[in-house]
């Protein structure tokens, strides 16, 4: 390991206790050292997850092998140093990936098969605030099978997964609808590929006439479900016969009642993903894919991140709070290193 520019120890988001956004303090702790086959990355950007803020209030750990008490599932940043066995990058090299934790801090270790290279056009507040919403909605459009023609329905679509499915729906010829509980983030979505969106802060009653009126008829091909709870059971209704859904979230309850008969006669499929728990071959294989199959687009501009708000790591707290209020459309980005701040769109 080439540790001559490498401080000892380094700044980290710790959760101190399970509480609210101000029981994040920022800490000093030792700098991760570099396994055999990993790379040492001076993180300049992350972005904030609702893992994270769930994470904080003790309700969901870290799983074996992240840190406990650090929050952050992704970041862009600078190859400093490697493990004896790495050699895919280069020290200086720019990329950007997954981790399972840990990630709000200066700096991180992963294995160098879990990071792709970042397209040298791309600033570093909007290379942290790529790889989780686009990884997540790439691999759900991938499970659902979504095809060029079809119609794709995203739950909370003006969320950070939600914004990149819209892109990478359209990407693939698909057509994207959305719901939102915002009237206001409809406004402020709509302009951004969706082809059509419906607002649920009066309920979900109207939901399934607005789909049908939407697809002529048919229900909707794929749904990407980021909220789970009774979404479930009206989506279902609102599928077209063969519909894949895919179940990415639970925002508005982890359980659902659901009619069975209806599943079974339009020949649906229901499936759960989750991206956090994946071994390490699977999140090497998601790497690629997304090297291959999204990093170019966002290379060439046919897709890009939306962000909400960047907050510098000392104020990763505020950040916290601004997801919990449900009033973000796209991410929420945390940097580590002085970057110009863009203004909110
Ligand atoms: N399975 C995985 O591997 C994976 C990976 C990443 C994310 N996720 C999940 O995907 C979801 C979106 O994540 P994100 O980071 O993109 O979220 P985000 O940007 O924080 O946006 C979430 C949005 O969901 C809406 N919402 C919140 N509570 C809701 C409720 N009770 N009912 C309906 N809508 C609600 C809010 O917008 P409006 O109320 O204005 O619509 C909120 O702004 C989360 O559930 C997250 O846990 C899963």
């Amino acid at each position: 390991m080439n540790v001559s520019t490498v401080p000892r120890t380094m700044r980290a988001a710790v959760i101190a206790r399970p509480g609210g956004p101000d029981v994040i303090e920022l800490r000093e702790r030792p700098t991760p050292i570099p396994d055999t086959h990993e790379v040492l990355v001076r993180v300049h950007a992350s972005a904030m997850n609702r893992a994270d803020v769930l994470q904080r209030m003790g309700r969901y750990p870290a799983p074996r092998g992240a840190p406990a008490d650090v929050p952050g599932l992704e970041l862009a940043g600078t190859v400093v140093a490697h493990g004896p066995a790495a050699e895919r990058w280069p020290v200086g090299a720019r990329v950007f990936g997954l981790v399972a934790g840990g990630a709000h801090a200066d700096y991180v270790a992963l294995h160098e098969d879990t990071v792709a290279a970042m397209p040298g056009t791309m600033s570093w507040v909007d290379g942290g605030a790529v790889p989780e919403a686009f990884i997540t909605a790439f691999d759900a459009l991938e499970q659902a099978g979504a095809r060029a023609g079809e119609t794709v329905l995203i739950h909370a679509v003006a969320s950070g997964v939600g914004l990149a499915a819209v892109q990478l729906a359209r990407a693939r010829g698909a057509v994207p609808l959305g719901t939102t509980r915002t009237t206001a983030k409809l406004e402020r979505v709509l302009p951004l590929g969706l082809r059509g969106g419906f607002a649920t802060d009066q309920g979900l009653d109207g939901l399934v006439p607005w789909v049908l009126a939407s697809t002529e008829g048919r229900g909707v091909d794929v749904t990407l479900d980021l909220v789970g709870g009774p979404y479930l059971r009206t989506t279902i209704d609102a599928m077209a016969h063969r519909g894949r859904i895919v179940l990415i979230g639970t925002l508005a309850g982890a359980e659902a009642t659901i009619a069975l008969g209806v599943v079974l006669y339009k020949r649906l499929t229901i499936r759960g993903t989750v991206l956090r728990s994946r071994t390490l071959d699977e999140r090497k294989r998601d790497a690629a894919a997304f090297g291959r199959d999204v990093v170019p687009l966002l290379a060439r501009g046919a897709i890009h991140p939306v962000i909400d708000r960047v907050f510098p790591l000392e104020r990763v707290a505020d950040a916290h709070a601004l997801v919990e209020s449900n009033s973000t459309t796209g991410k929420v980005v945390v940097t580590m290193t002085d970057e110009p701040i863009p203004q909110a769109p």
